[in-house]
């Protein structure tokens, strides 16, 4: 199981060396244009919910952030969730979906929405009948896959209109690829600082995030409802793992936390140099940071 073991001696050498441990979001990737633009349409039809009131674009809104901006997710007829809806931007590069990692790619990940009660609520038998009415997807099936509508194609449709949803060319990107001036001057020093404090060690790769669990099950932010990678394995020892979420687009993604529970940057920021790295820090170190995240926005797919 990949999870971290924070050790002093390893922050210290992860913050003189941790450059290397991110890297830029690549500005394309590969995948299938005709199949993504009909995952695109599933994507936003709302047939795939069970009264077909919600699609998946209504809980990750691909023009601004791709998440919600709610505090929980709010399926059909008006039931809350108990997490936070994450941003589907870039999720393609994170190891495993979902705060607890359930599913192990894009592809599983995308039955629970479907079939979740509080999300979508609906059933892929009920869903195949009612999308092989429409001639359209009827033809469109058979023409990308020779085959008849499928969960197998519905589910691949939507992966390929996912790889789609990256954010590439952030200022700190460029950065990375050797723009010194794309990002400024405190940015710099912010950066320096997520490196110094050990940040880096957890929210690192491509995403800044989505590479390990780590445990967040601190007091005052325990959460009963949800005890994260223990939900799959059953484990004592996993209560309280989740997935380090990615740092990109962050200041679009309010609020914080898979619970949804701060509202401000500069609080989550806060929350995690005091409790996941265990250092007091100054106002104006976490207001570095906060800038160094902001400069993690990238391109979007779809236009502002
Ligand atoms: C009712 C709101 C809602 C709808 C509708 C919805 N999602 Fe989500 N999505 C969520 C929530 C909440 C989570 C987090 C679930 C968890 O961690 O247990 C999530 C997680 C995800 C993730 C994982 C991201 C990560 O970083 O772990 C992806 C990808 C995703 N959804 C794609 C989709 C797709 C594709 C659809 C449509 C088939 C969809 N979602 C429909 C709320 C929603
Ligand atoms: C020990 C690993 C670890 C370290 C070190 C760490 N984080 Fe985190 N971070 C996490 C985990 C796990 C979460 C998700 C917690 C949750 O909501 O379940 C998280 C969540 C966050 C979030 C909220 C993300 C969101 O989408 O809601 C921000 C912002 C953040 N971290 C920034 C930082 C900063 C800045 C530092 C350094 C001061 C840092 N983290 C250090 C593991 C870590």
């Amino acid at each position: 199981m990949k999870k971290i073991f924070l050790l002093l001696i390893g922050l210290v050498v992860l913050g003189l060396y941790g450059s290397a441990l991110v890297s830029p979001i690549p500005s394309s990737i590969d995948y299938d244009l005709e199949k993504s633009n009909l995952g695109k349409k599933l994507f936003f039809d709302s047939r795939l919910s069970k009264d077909s009131t919600i699609s998946c674009v209504s809980c990750h809104d691909i023009y601004r952030s791709g998440d919600d901006g709610l505090k929980v997710a709010v399926g059909i007829n008006g039931k809350e969730g108990i997490v936070n809806t994450p941003t589907v931007f870039n999720a393609v590069f994170n190891f495993a979906q979902n705060w607890d990692g359930s599913a192990k790619n894009l592809k599983e990940q995308a039955k629970g929405p479907i079939t979740n009660p509080v999300e979508m609520g609906h059933n892929f038998d009920d869903l195949i009948s009612e999308l092989s009415k429409d001639k359209n997807y009827q033809e469109e099936f058979k023409k990308l896959y020779n085959k008849k509508i499928s969960k197998e194609l519905i589910l691949d449709a939507l992966f390929e209109f996912q790889k789609t949803l990256i954010t590439p060319n952030a200022p700190f990107d460029r950065y990375l690829r050797g723009d010194e001036n794309a990002i400024t001057p405190t940015q710099k020093e912010g950066y320096e600082l997520f490196k110094s404090k050990g940040c880096i060690a957890c929210h690192n790769g491509i995403n800044l995030g989505g590479q390990l669990f780590a445990k967040f099950g601190m007091v005052g932010l325990i959460d009963d409802k949800n005890l994260g990678l223990y939900n799959i394995t059953k484990d004592e020892e996993d209560k309280y793992y989740f997935k380090v979420p990615t740092l990109r687009n962050i200041s679009k993604t309010a609020p914080y936390f898979h619970t949804g529970s701060v509202d401000t940057l500069y609080e989550a920021v806060e929350i995690m140099l005091y409790y996941q790295v265990g250092r007091e820090t100054s106002e104006s170190e976490i207001e570095k940071i906060v800038e160094f995240l902001n400069s993690l926005d990238g391109e979007l797919p779809y236009g502002e």
